[in-house]
C-alpha cells in the first residue's frame, strides 16, 4: 500500500489536523504510562520543525457520544507538554467555536489539544457532518494513530477523504514493522500466541497457521488445547466448549505446513498467588485442585531452540500470569532468549497487543525488541489479515 508521508508536504503555515492515540493509562487523573504520548513526538517535532500549526485530534476510554468529565484530554495536556519540550494549549470542545479560536489563535510551530472527539456521537457513527466539522479546523491531515486504525471513526477514517492525507511516523514504523514481521517476513517465521482466551484469538490462530512456519501456543489458551487433545486439566481455566475449534486448529495447522507447538510440560499449583507453591508436571498428570499457571521448563528450553532457528519471531500474548510471580517465569525466560538473539542480529522480533508489552516490560526487554507495538486491538487485527479502515483511507 502506498501513502503520502510527511516529507511531501509543504507545512509552513499550514493547520495540521494530527490524529493521535492518547487513550492511556490514567490513575486518579494522572497519567501512569506516557508511551503513546512518546511515541507522538516524532510526528509532532517534524511538523513543528515545518513550521505547521498542530493541531492534536484524540479520544479517550468509552464516553458513548457524550460529555464524561472524567474522560477530558484535560489532564494529557501537561505530561505532553514534559514530553515534548513546548507549552500544549487545549480547547475544551473539538468542533465548533471553541476550537475554531483556539485554532485561530495559534503561530507555526505551536501545538494544540482538542477535546476527546468520543464526547461527540459522530465520531463512531464515522459521520459525514462531524468529519466536515473536523476538517474545518486543517488544511492537512495526518493519521499517527495505528493503534486506533481498526477503528471506522470519523477522526481516522472519514477525515481523510476530506483533506490531503499522510501517514505519521508512528505509523509508519508500525507498518513497516509488521510488514517485516508477517507481510514480508525473512523465513522461517515462528509466531507466539499466549493470553488466558481461545475465544478472543480464534481469528487470529486460524490465520496465524496459514502464514508461519512455526506457532507456539501457550498460557491459559493452551490449557483448551490440552483438553482438547485429551489431556486432564485439573482446576485449570479452559474453554472446554471450544475443544473442537481447537482440534479444527491443529488440523489447519498441519495443512499449512505449521509445526505447532503445545506444552510438554507445565508449572500448576493449587492457588494463584506471588510466591505460591508451584510444581513442575508433565502435561495430563495434573491433580483436580491444581491450575495450570505457566510453561514448564522443558516448553520453554524448546521454545527458545526454535527461535533460535527462526529468522523472524511475532508474539502477542503471555505464557503464563506473568504478573504473579513465580509464575512470570516461562514468559521472562522466553522473552530474554527473544531479546539476546536480537542483540546478536539473529532474529527480527516484534511483539504487540494488550498484555504483552507490560510481560515484555516485566521482562525487561522492550528495548532490545525489535520492535514492540503501541496497539492492542489493531495489532491483533492486523494480525488476523484483517484490512483496518484508518489504514485503507490513507492508502493512495
Ligand atoms: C486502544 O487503546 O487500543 C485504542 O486506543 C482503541 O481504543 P478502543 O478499543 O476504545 O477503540
Amino acid at each position: 500500500m502506498g501513502f503520502q508521508t510527511l516529507d511531501q508536504a509543504d507545512l509552513q503555515g499550514k493547520r495540521a489536523l494530527v490524529r493521535v492515540d492518547f487513550n492511556v493509562p490514567m490513575e486518579d487523573g494522572k497519567v501512569t504510562d506516557d508511551t503513546r504520548l512518546r511515541a507522538a513526538k516524532p510526528t509532532i517535532d517534524e511538523l513543528r520543525k515545518g513550521g505547521a500549526k498542530v493541531i492534536l485530534l484524540a479520544h479517550f476510554d468509552r464516553p458513548k457520544g457524550k460529555v464524561v468529565p472524567s474522560m477530558s484530554l484535560k489532564p494529557i495536556v501537561e505530561p505532553l507538554s514534559k514530553v515534548l519540550g513546548v507549552p500544549v494549549a487545549f480547547a475544551s470542545d473539538c468542533i465548533g467555536p471553541k476550537a475554531r479560536e483556539a485554532v485561530n489563535a495559534m503561530q507555526p510551530g505551536d501545538v494544540l489539544l482538542l477535546e476527546n472527539v468520543r464526547f461527540h456521537p459522530g465520531e463512531e457513527a464515522n459521520d459525514r457532518k462531524f468529519a466536515d466539522a473536523l476538517a474545518a479546523n486543517g488544511d492537512l491531515y495526518v493519521n499517527d494513530a495505528f493503534s486506533a486504525a481498526h477503528r471506522a471513526h470519523a477522526s481516522t477514517e472519514a477525515l481523510a477523504h476530506r483533506l490531503p492525507a499522510y501517514a505519521g511516523e508512528q505509523m509508519r514504523l508500525e507498518l513497516d514493522a509488521l510488514d517485516r514481521a508477517l507481510g514480508h517476513p525473512e523465513r522461517p517465521v515462528l509466531g507466539i500466541v499466549g493470553g488466558s482466551k481461545v475465544s478472543t484469538k480464534l481469528d487470529l490462530l486460524r490465520h496465524l497457521v496459514t502464514k508461519l512456519d512455526k506457532l507456539a501456543i501457550g498460557g491459559g489458551m493452551a490449557n483448551t488445547f490440552l483438553y482438547a487433545q485429551g489431556h486432564d486439566v485439573g482446576a485449570s481455566y479452559c474453554e472446554k466448549e471450544l475443544a473442537e475449534t481447537a482440534r479444527e486448529v491443529i488440523r489447519l495447522a498441519g495443512q499449512n505446513n505449521c509445526k505447532l507447538f503445545l506444552p510438554l510440560d507445565i508449572v500448576v499449583a493449587e492457588k494463584l498467588a506471588p510466591g505460591a507453591p508451584a510444581r513442575v508436571r508433565d502435561v495430563g498428570s495434573i491433580d483436580e485442585d491444581e491450575r495450570i499457571l505457566d510453561a514448564g521448563p522443558e516448553t520453554i528450553e524448546r521454545l527458545c531452540r526454535a527461535m533460535s532457528n527462526s529468522k523472524t519471531l511475532i508474539w502477542n500474548g503471555p505464557l503464563g500470569v506473568f504478573e504473579i510471580p513465580p509464575f512470570d517465569k516461562g514468559t521472562v525466560e522466553a522473552a530474554r532468549h527473544a531479546a539476546k538473539l536480537v542483540r546478536e542480529g539473529k532474529l527480527v522480533a516484534v511483539a504487540g497487543g494488550g498484555d504483552t508489552v507490560a510481560a515484555l516490560n516485566a521482562a525487561g526487554v522492550v528495548d532490545d525488541f525489535t520492535f514492540v507495538s503501541t496497539a492492542g486491538g489493531a495489532f491483533l487485527e492486523w494480525m488476523e489479515g484483517k484490512t483496518l479502515p484508518g489504514v485503507a483511507a490513507l492508502s493512495r
